[in-house]
């Protein structure tokens, strides 16, 4: 009895059984290349594993600074070898713990930073010349990078020597994430100022991690995830070409992130077929010659969005399978969720063991042994090809409608976002998508779980630090820094050096945005598409 054809997350047929026919034609030489050659399809490194693992790098901050800085701390103790900083609302969207719109979210989704006294207690203790850090920050992603840089000079490490990344990818907050400030327009002027502030005083910085994974958990299947992402950096690339900077001078420093799901296969084929459109687009799109300018390198976050609450000691099993489809598609930094995210933030314990899974494939595994293992599957190479011609179909589209920037203030894909997760939720709850634990092989009674509660006391206790530093500082000096940053963002000059003497007098994150606030306005939500 001939099998139902499957399909793939993106819709596409998958073959239950693939053979050589399923390859004719298809020419390894110009579709495949070397690990680490153009098109890059097989890596971006010549030596991949084999030369150096994956960066175990764990999003992490909750609380206070000094919270946040002691589970930093344990994470680095317990092996991760990359620091990665959640901050909370209120810092993500540019007020300070004692604004009126900041109650009740401080220090609740991450670490509550204000000025660069809190950044120096975050990173107590921790060398900031021998670790890199990104840093999940989009809006205000140029004042955290400045008090990034702060506290580095105050360690005694020259900005030329910091490495990292900072998120400052406002496009995907406009479509699936919502912390976005100011409106579009002098929201990329900010990113390219950032480009060409980091190219001359802090060259080894990634200054933009290009996202799909958020607009992956709001919906998007794996073929939007990566066309939406690629227009978003096509994009970003515009604005900095209309900035006047040559291509080979910022394009080695944007980076990517998408996330990985349960469905392993499409997922490899996913990060493969990224990699060749974007080196493609580079090359012959827009002349980049520097092979770092074609080389997509990406960090990947295991899927939140397939964590259940129910037996949450399954997620362990669905986050393996995730973080090996990262691993099997190249990822060059990771993310392991823990297992009992969908109900509260990680204990000590569960990020250990989140940890843990990413070392048993790291140093347990054979996935380290050898570059790109799936090269020349009938199978992922098809599913490979087909992703690539699914993706440049949505991107064809995101062009026809005047680019990203147009089609997102149109709401298209936020649109095309919300249809594709409403197709889900209706097989789900149809039971034609299998959910263990939620819609099969259920437990008659859940066992108790005891999760991990943030203080509510942090919020009053961040008001005080504030009311102490704005008692303590020199007021003239921050009100010079803000004017000058306020002439600087009402012309044309980069606002990065005055914005970062008024951060050094001891400006606040909300001070500063509130600066740039009353010069560019804020961004108003678009009308549905
Ligand atoms: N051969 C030769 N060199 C190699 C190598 C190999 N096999 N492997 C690595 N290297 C070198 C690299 O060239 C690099 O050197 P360089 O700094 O001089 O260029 C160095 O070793 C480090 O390697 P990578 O740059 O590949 O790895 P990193 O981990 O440093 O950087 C990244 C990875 C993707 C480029 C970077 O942008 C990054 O770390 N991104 C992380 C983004 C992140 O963590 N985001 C979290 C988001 S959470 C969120 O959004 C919120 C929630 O809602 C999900």
């Amino acid at each position: 009895m001939p099998t139902e054809p499957r399909h793939t997350e993106s819709g596409l047929p998958v073959e239950p059984v693939y053979g050589p026919e399923a390859l004719a034609g298809w020419d390894a030489r110009t579709r495949l290349g070397s690990p680490g050659e153009y098109p890059f399809t097989r890596g971006v490194y010549p030596t991949m594993y084999t030369g150096r693992p994956w960066t175990v790098r764990q999003y992490a901050g909750f609380g206070t600074a000094a919270e946040s800085n002691a589970r930093y701390r344990q994470l680095i103790a317990h092996g991760t070898t990359g620091l990665s900083v959640a901050f909370d609302l209120p810092t993500q969207m540019g007020y300070d713990s004692d604004a009126p719109l900041a109650h009740g979210e401080v220090g609740k989704v991450g670490v509550a930073v204000d000025s660069v006294e809190d950044m120096a207690v975050l990173f107590d203790g921790i060398p900031l010349g021998e670790v890199s850090t990104s840093m999940t920050i989009n809006a205000p992603a140029a004042l955290l990078l400045l008090l990034y840089r702060l506290v580095g000079e105050a360690q005694g490490v020259a900005p030329a020597a910091l490495t990292g990344t900072v998120q400052n990818d406002v496009l995907k907050e406009y479509i699936a994430r919502g912390t976005y400030i100011f409106p579009p327009a002098p929201s990329l002027r900010l990113v390219a100022d950032v480009f060409r502030y980091c190219r001359a005083e802090i060259p080894r910085w990634n200054t933009i991690s290009i996202s799909g994974y958020h607009m992956a958990e709001a919906g998007a299947d794996p073929a939007q995830e990566i066309a939406f992402t690629l227009a978003n950096g096509i994009a970003y690339v515009r604005c900095a070409l209309a900035a006047g900077m040559a291509v080979d001078e910022f394009a080695p420093r944007l980076s990517f992130f998408f996330v990985a799901r349960t469905t392993l296969l499409e997922e490899v084929a996913k990060f493969r077929a990224a990699r060749r459109i974007w080196a493609r687009t580079m090359r012959e799109t827009f002349g980049a010659r520097d092979p770092r300018s074609q080389m997509l390198r990406f960090h990947t976050q295991t899927a939140g969005v397939q964590l259940t609450a129910q037996q949450p000691e399954v997620n362990l099993v669905r986050v393996t399978v995730q973080a090996l489809a990262a691993v099997l598609g190249g990822t060059q930094s990771l993310h392991t969720n823990s297992f009992d995210e969908a109900i509260a933030l990680p204990t000590e314990k569960s990020a250990r063991l989140a940890l843990r899974t990413q070392q048993v494939l790291a140093h347990e595994s054979d996935v380290t042994a050898t570059v790109d293992p799936f090269a020349g599957s009938y199978a992922v190479e098809s599913m490979t090809e087909e992703l690539e011609t699914a993706a440049l179909g949505l991107m064809a589209k995101v062009e026809e409608l005047g680019g990203a920037v147009a089609a997102i203030e149109r709401g298209w894909q936020k649109a095309e976002i919300e249809r594709t997760a409403y197709r889900v939720q209706q097989e789900t709850d149809a039971g034609r998508r299998t959910v263990v634990g939620v819609n099969r092989f259920r437990l008659d009674r859940e066992e108790p779980y005891r999760p991990l509660r943030v203080d509510p006391a942090i919020e009053q206790r961040q008001a005080e630090r504030l009311a102490r530093l704005r008692a303590d500082r020199d007021r003239s000096a921050v009100d010079r820094g803000l004017s000058a940053l306020r002439r600087a963002a009402e012309g044309t000059e980069n606002v990065l050096p005055p914005m970062r003497e008024a951060l050094a007098a001891r400006a606040t994150v909300g001070e500063v945005c509130d600066a740039l606030r009353q010069v560019w306005g804020t961004h108003t939500p678009v009308e549905r598409f």
